[in-house]
């Protein structure tokens, strides 16, 4: 029971931590993108075997990072300043932003 209240907090925690610094969150959120697009684009290069079981993995990991995807929350105003490389042309149309990030 005790671990179980335990698990629970560390969960409740680690979700309200997850939007605490944006710039590092998206920049995360970029990198895990860049991996799998980078393991794909090998086996399309064909500097990899292709392995259809390999390749449906990176697809469903590269879906369930773009879901995770939240313009508002990952953009807040004012963070356009600090360690990163973010154009100021996002907050000046954050639909649109949103709507490319949506089209992927
Ligand atoms: C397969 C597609 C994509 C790949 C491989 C990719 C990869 C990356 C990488 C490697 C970075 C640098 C992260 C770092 O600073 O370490 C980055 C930054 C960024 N990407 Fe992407 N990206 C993709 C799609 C997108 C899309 C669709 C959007 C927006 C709709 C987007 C918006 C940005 C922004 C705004 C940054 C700068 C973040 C910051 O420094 O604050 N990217 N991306």
């Amino acid at each position: 029971m005790r671990k179980l209240v335990i698990a629970i907090s560390l969960l409740a925690f680690a979700g309200s931590a997850a939007y605490a610094d944006p710039i590092k969150d998206r920049q995360a959120l970029m990198k895990e993108r860049g991996k799998l697009a980078g393991q794909l684009s090998k086996v399309v290069k064909g500097e990899e075997a292709f392995d259809a079981a390999a390749v449906l993995t990176a697809l469903k990991a590269l879906e369930a990072n773009a879901e995770k995807f939240d313009a508002e929350k990952l953009f807040p105003a004012g963070s356009d300043k600090g360690d990163t490389t973010a154009a100021p042309k996002i907050w000046e149309d954050m639909p649109g932003f949103r709507a490319a990030g949506d089209k992927f």
